[in-house]
């Protein structure tokens, strides 16, 4: 009997360091977080034989329903339902009528990924709904790295957002007390133990909601590719120091940024490998200073979040994600009290599938 049910949840993650460098093949040091999104699917047939989706967002208490065989576009947290099956599909795997319901606890536009959570999910329950009992889960018999392009092609083809890949692989790769070293040049993700002992991550959330498609960061990957075309590298990750300091401004700081940001995450691997996460902190601060200043992704509000966590004694704090808003992330000491409405986040594990 092909699988009647299906359920998965993805996490969403919190990136330690290597901000905007994903789409510039370059270094990250994400990590997935104990919150994320649960997707729960059941085949369904109809009277007249079409095969439709039916979803249903249980947060919201909102449907949309749907064909299986091209969807129309449509906007919201719809884009991404819709663009995930249309890309599962027109990947060529074979899909099923069905009723989804998702939910989850990963704040939306707190550049905590809940995006990427949804979607990471949603592939999942769909890939193994419809299977044969005998089918490994789809994390086993698909590469991650094709898992999280096509949940890119969500966001870039549906959703407007020309995203990189560091959430979606946070995601899929998560593992408990650990960070992940991604080179987005090779694609190779390392594991670097991220033992925080009596040290605390906290992130706290600026207030200000942001949307990656309607922000300023498709701007960002577009000046990063005119540096590209101007400096005749095809990524930013085998751009020269000295001749990216005769770029015109902005795309010079853009530059910078990218290039500085790479080395800080060379160097946050070696504090933790270390044990030293009082440089850890420092880095943050550096990262921090480096999107607001070169990169220029921090706003009024992030900045009032940035200054409550380092007055509250962090040790570093720095935007987290895309920027223009969403939430801050501040490192403590022992001994240091993070502000009451801030909330502690830990390297948990990846994305699963769950009993039906
Ligand atoms: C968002 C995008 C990622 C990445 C970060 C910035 O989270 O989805 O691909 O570019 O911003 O590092």
């Amino acid at each position: 009997m092909p699988r009647e049910r299906s359920a998965a949840f993805a996490p969403g993650r919190v990136n330690l360091i290597g901000e905007h460098t994903d789409y510039n093949e370059g270094l990250a040091l994400p990590f997935a977080i104990g919150e994320g999104v649960t997707v729960r699917a059941e085949a369904s047939t109809r009277s007249d034989g079409e095969q439709r989706i039916e979803a249903y967002a249980s947060d919201l208490g909102e449907r949309d329903e749907f064909p299986l065989q091209d969807p129309p576009p449509e906007a919201g947290w719809r884009a991404f339902v819709r663009g995930t099956v249309a890309e599962l599909g027109r990947a060529g795997f074979p899909l099923i009528g069905a009723r989804v319901e998702f939910g989850g606890d990963v704040p939306q536009g707190a550049g905590l990924s809940s995006s990427a959570a949804l979607e990471v999910a949603l592939v999942l329950a769909l890939l193994d709904l419809g299977g044969e009992p005998a089918w490994a889960s789809p994390l086993e018999r698909i590469p991650r790295i094709e898992l999280a392009r096509l949940c890119s092609r969500v966001e870039s083809d549906w959703v407007g957002a020309q995203t990189g890949l560091l959430d979606q692989l946070a995601s899929l790769y998560g593992t408990s007390d650990t960070a992940l070293c991604i080179d987005f040049k090779s694609l190779r993700v390392d594991p670097v133990p991220l033992r925080l002992g009596r040290w605390r991550l906290v992130v706290l959330d600026s207030g200000e909601r942001h949307s990656l498609a309607s922000s300023g960061y498709n701007q960002r990957r577009e000046e990063c590719a005119r540096a590209c075309e101007l400096l005749g590298v095809p990524s930013l990750r085998d751009a020269d120091a000295d001749a990216a300091q005769r770029l015109p401004e902005p795309l010079r700081r853009r530059v910078a940024h990218v290039i500085g940001e790479n080395r800080r995450v060379l160097d946050a691997v070696a504090a933790l490998r270390a044990g030293d996460l009082a440089a850890v902190g420092e880095l943050l601060n550096a990262s921090h200073a480096s999107l607001r200043d070169d990169y220029e992704i921090s706003t009024a509000a992030v900045e009032a979040a940035v200054s409550q966590l380092l007055e509250a004694g962090a040790a570093g704090a720095r935007l987290v994600g895309g920027g223009f808003g969403g939430s801050v992330l501040g490192l403590f000491a022992p001994g240091s009290e993070p502000p009451a409405a801030a909330r502690e986040v830990r390297p948990g594990p990846g994305a699963r599938m769950l009993d039906a």
